[in-house]
This record gives structure tokens, C-alpha cells and sequence, in this order.
């Protein structure tokens, strides 16, 4: 048996994205920057992923811009930012994606910028009391804060973040990478100036994404070469992840509420069963369903002989799951979220995320082999 709950790396794509794809491929071929029929045809199949994807989010499609991912989406916010629009400081989290982070921090070591890390409450929420206090401080910064933790789970009201950004003449970035598609997002009431999404994290093709930036910005590429994206993003555009795209937002739009509801059913059922079958269980981030997005849960081991073992023996059992530790000890590449949380280093988060094609038969199966590895050596 083989049993997946590594959805927050990436999801199965769904049947019918893989049918409008393959359609696509088949039959648009036309360069969308050719001027004849079958360039303009492809260029119309762009433009009407591009209205819809923004229906999605209360944007307009002139504030969608097609990219390879999450990854590119938030390099083109954070680097646009500092290139192009003035900023002279970045308040952001020692937990966002590195993406940001790590983006944020080259900017530095650069001279371009300064990044000030906002403190977290235990949960790995922003405390928003300091990053008021940040933003006071420095009016007009780039704060960039992410919806929901890749590794946690733990959500961040973005509707406060968006009002103190505001009331500070701050520009709001939010990676909304693990929310986009499981969660109502609105930039209008958030009030967000980027955002970030990518495909393969609801049910779409990898290698896709997009960055919504608000119509009042005006950014300079930072892929060059070409005049596509409004001149924002050059390179001929990747048509069938764009369908693909707007495919997986539709049908997860489509049934939110039917996959939340089941979902968080699963993540509640995987609550309770390894709090009954495993001792000394704990969880990192908030599983209050509220405050947490009911895609992930990670569930903290009590320390044991195998430590990241755990992971590779749970693969041989055919469990699929990610995790690590916080490697606090700094010897080897470890969680730099579970690091900042403080979680101690001998404690393994084995992070479950899933699908709402998972069922509980699988959770007893996974539970059951986790509590068999641990028996040898854990008291369970
Ligand atoms: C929160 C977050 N941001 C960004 C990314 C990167 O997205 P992509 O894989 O599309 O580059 C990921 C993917 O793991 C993510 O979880």
C-alpha cells in the first residue's frame, strides 16, 4: 500500500486540468506573439485564463502575471519592490519561504535594503503588535508576510496585516502559495498589493503560477528579452500550465467548502489517532481549525533512536510524508521554521498534508506503521 500525504510539496493533478492541457496542447499552438490567426487565438486562450483566475481573487486581469511558479512570483515582488518602487526596508518573518527569505537577505548583504524580522507568538503567528510597532517606524517598507506556513499550517490574519500596512503607506506582499485554491482570498479586503500563487499546490500543473501585483504599481521586468506580461515577464508563455492553471483554481473554487469540510475531517481524525496511539505526541504551530489551515499538520515525535530515519523508514512502509528538525546545534541543514519556533532539535515534526482524495483507512494505515517503527524504540 502506498499512501500520499506530502500535498503541501505538491498535489496530484486533477483529471480534468490534464484533459484541458492536453486539449490545449493539441490545438493551440499558435506563438500567442504572432499576429496571424493562430497566434491571436492563443494569445485570446491566455487572456480569458488571465479574467478568470482574477475573478477568483476580486483582482483584474491587468493585475495577473503569469510566471513559472511561487518561487519566480515572489522574487519578482520582493526584488521589484527595492528595484523599482523605492523601498528601503523589508519587515517580513523568519519563517517565510525562502524564496522571500532568502531573496530578502541577498538584497541585503547587497546593500539594497534592510530586513527587519517581525517577532512570532509561539504558534509561528505574526504578532502584530510589533509589526505595527515596525511599521511605524519605517513608513513606506515592504512588509512581506505569508498566508498560511508551508510547514505548520499556522494562518495569518492578512485583513489586520493588510489595514496596518496601509495605515503606514507600506506596500503588503503576502506568498498565499499554500492558501491559494483551500481558502477564500480576496485583495481587496486584504488589502494587498502582491500576492503569490502556484499551481501544483491545488490539484495543477508544476512549473506554474502567477503574480497578482495591484493596478497602481508599475515594476520593470527582471526576466528580460521579450514584451510579454505587459512587459513584465519576458519569454513565450507557457499556454498549457496557464489552462492548467486556471483549470485547477476553477474546479477547487468550485468545490471549497464541500473539500474544506472533508478535509479538515481527515486532519482532525489524524489529530485524534495519534494522540491516542502515540505517547508524548505534540504538534508544532496551531491546530485550532480557525487559526490553521486544515491542509497540514505537523506532528512533533517525542525524541527516539531514529530521528530523520523516521522519514525514510516510513517511505519503506510506503508512507509518503516530509518533515526534519530544527537543527539547533547548527551542524547540519535543518528546519529554519521549527528553528525559529524553538522546537527542540531531538523532536522530529513529521509533517502530514493532504488531499481531499485521502480517506481515514489511509490515516490508520500511516498511524499504524509510525506506531510500529516508533514500538523498537519508544515506549508507545
Ligand atoms: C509557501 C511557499 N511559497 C513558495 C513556494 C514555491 O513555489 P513553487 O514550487 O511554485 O516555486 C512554496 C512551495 O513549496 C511554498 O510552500
Amino acid at each position: 500500500m502506498r499512501v500520499y500525504f506530502d500535498n503541501a510539496a505538491t498535489a496530484p493533478m486533477e483529471e480534468e486540468v490534464i484533459m484541458a492541457m492536453t486539449t490545449t496542447m493539441r490545438e493551440v499552438y499558435g506563438n500567442p506573439s504572432a499576429s496571424h490567426s493562430l497566434g491571436r487565438a492563443a494569445k485570446g486562450v491566455i487572456e480569458n485564463c488571465r479574467k478568470q483566475v482574477a475573478g477568483f481573487i476580486n483582482a483584474k486581469a491587468s493585475e495577473i502575471y503569469f510566471t513559472s511558479g511561487g518561487t519566480e512570483a515572489d522574487n519578482m515582488a520582493v526584488r521589484c519592490a527595492v528595484k523599482d518602487l523605492g523601498v528601503k526596508t523589508i519587515i517580513t518573518s523568519p519563517i517565510e519561504h525562502k524564496a522571500v527569505l532568502e531573496t530578502a537577505k541577498e538584497l541585503e548583504k547587497q546593500g539594497s535594503v534592510k530586513c527587519l524580522m517581525v517577532d512570532l507568538n509561539p504558534d509561528g503567528s505574526v504578532n502584530l503588535l510589533h509589526l505595527d510597532d515596525l511599521a511605524t517606524a519605517n513608513p513606506g517598507s515592504l512588509i512581506s508576510l505569508m498566508h498560511a506556513n508551508n510547514e505548520i499550517g499556522t494562518l495569518n490574519d492578512l485583513e489586520k496585516i493588510g489595514i496596518i500596512s496601509k495605515s503606514h503607506k507600506c506596500l503588503f506582499h503576502s506568498d498565499t502559495v499554500q492558501t491559494m485554491g483551500h481558502l477564500n482570498i480576496d485583495v481587496k479586503t486584504f488589502g494587498i498589493d502582491f500576492l503569490s500563487c502556484s499551481a501544483h499546490k491545488f490539484n495543477g500543473p508544476k512549473g506554474t503560477g502567477f503574480l497578482f501585483m495591484a493596478n497602481h504599481l508599475k515594476i520593470h521586468a527582471i526576466i528580460t528579452g521579450g514584451g510579454q506580461e505587459r512587459n513584465t515577464r519576458a519569454g513565450t508563455e507557457n499556454i498549457y500550465g496557464i489552462v492548467g492553471l486556471a483549470k485547477a483554481m476553477e474546479i477547487a473554487n468550485r468545490n471549497m467548502a464541500d473539500d474544506h469540510a472533508k478535509i479538515q475531517f481527515l486532519k482532525n481524525y489524524l489529530i485524534e489517532q495519534v494522540q491516542k496511539n502515540i505517547s508524548d505526541i505534540s504538534f508544532n504551530g496551531n491546530i485550532i481549525p480557525e487559526k490553521s489551515l486544515y491542509t497540514v499538520l505537523s506532528v512533533s515525535i517525542p525524541p527516539n533512536d531514529l530521528n530523520e530515519m523516521l522519514l525514510f523508514m516510513l517511505d519503506l512502509e510506503g508512507v509518503c510524508v516530509s518533515g526534519g528538525s530544527a537543527c539547533n546545534s547548527g551542524a547540519a541543514k535543518g528546519s529554519h521554521v521549527l528553528e525559529a519556533l524553538k522546537v527542540p532539535d531531538d523532536r522530529v515534526a513529521l509533517r502530514f498534508s493532504f488531499n481531499k482524495t485521502n480517506t481515514t483507512k489511509e490515516i490508520d494505515y500511516a498511524v499504524g506503521k509510525l506506531r510500529q517503527i516508533l514500538q523498537n524504540s519508544l515506549a508507545v
